[in-house]
């Protein structure tokens, strides 16, 4: 129940860029350089619980069971600023939250986490916003959660331009269709936290990279490939469109200076038997975030051929089979 004394949940999933967020033009309102599009996932949800703490003297913040420290606490807190700010409230809060996905591993923990705070601190604080304005508000924390609000396929628009009309203007929506529902084999052959935050990684990609605007131009054709070939419900050519639209971004970042490498060795051996699946007439289509793990999109039909292919390329791995899933939503708790 919202702001009663267990405190308010939501629950959020993560979800996978098919045209890549990489960019900000604005750091503080994160603001990005494009558009981008997600699916969402049916699997490895974030719950929250923020419950107010009037007469306490600062946010406290628990991770997982463990009590946030430094610049993880920091973001959290500052979301929270955000939220009072926004409500006209100033009493401090206990946020507890519980990943089912391993943090820091490439498989978007921060979408998930501020999604579900978003929904939460709104509650908690008593601000009545709708999906938009939670978009624009989960954005603030971490830009890839704007996506996560919805579920299904999500469009992230960058909006033009600075200030308060640009931060209207930067929010999610859903992309409706029905019909298409793919699964995405998830492919962890790391699941230890990265070396380079997703944050400082693509700061140093725009500041640095010659590759960066070529590819920032091709993402917006890239985009527009990609609406289509959604409506039309093209596995092969949505996998096709994502596949160059996250290959090109890592190349920007290996061409950063220095560079930015999160591709493993184990990477590029999931990535030879995504070749070999295609080869052999399996439509399997792979996608890559801030790190070594792979995300391979195919027919639901055809997902247990492929997550043996998997398996069977990088024997250590671990695979999921994850499908479209739900967007953020008010919940029970994470503690109770
Ligand atoms: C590679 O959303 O984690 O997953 O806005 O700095 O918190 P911040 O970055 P974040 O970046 C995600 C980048 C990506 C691509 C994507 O999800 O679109």
């Amino acid at each position: 129940m919202p702001g009663d004394h267990l405190g308010t949940s939501a629950v959020a999933h993560p979800n996978i860029a098919l045209i890549k967020y990489w960019g900000k033009r604005d750091e503080l309102l994160k603001l990005p350089v494009a558009d981008s599009l997600s699916m969402t996932l049916d699997l490895f949800p974030t719950t929250t619980t923020v419950r107010l703490a009037p007469g306490g003297v600062a946010d406290n913040v628990t991770l997982d069971g463990v009590a946030a420290e430094g610049e993880r606490r920091q973001r959290v807190v500052a979301f929270l600023d955000l939220v009072r700010e926004m409500a006209g409230r100033v009493e401090p809060a206990t946020v507890v939250t519980r990943n089912s996905v391993p943090t820091g591993a490439g498989l978007a923990s921060s979408a998930s986490g501020f999604a579900a705070l978003a929904v939460a601190a709104a509650g908690a604080y008593g601000l009545d916003l709708d999906p938009t304005a939670l978009s624009r508000l989960a954005r603030r924390g971490s830009g890839s959660a704007a996506r996560s609000i919805f579920g299904g396929f999500a469009i992230w628009y960058a909006g033009q331009g600075t200030g308060t009309a640009a931060d209207l203007a930067s929010y999610a929506e859903p992309v409706d269709v029905p019909g298409f529902d793919p699964a995405l084999v998830i492919a962890v052959v790391n699941a230890g936290p990265k070396a380079v935050s997703s944050g400082a990684a693509m700061r140093r990609t725009v500041e640095t990279s010659p590759l960066y605007r070529a590819w920032a131009e091709s993402s917006r054709a890239d985009l527009a490939d990609m609406r289509v070939a959604l409506r039309r419900g093209d596995l092969d050519a949505v996998g096709a469109i994502a596949e160059r639209n996250a290959l090109g971004m890592h190349a920007t970042m290996l061409a950063a200076r220095p560079a930015v490498r999160y591709l493993s060795p184990a990477t590029v051996t999931v990535l030879d038997s995504v070749l070999s699946l295609r080869a052999a007439g399996i439509a399997a289509y792979a996608t890559m975030d801030a790190g070594p793990n792979v995300k391979v999109l195919c027919h639901r039909a055809d997902r247990e051929r492929v997550a043996e292919t998997l398996r069977a390329a990088v024997p250590d791995c671990s695979v999921f089979t994850a499908r479209r899933g739900p967007g953020a939503r008010l919940s029970a708790g994470a503690d109770r």
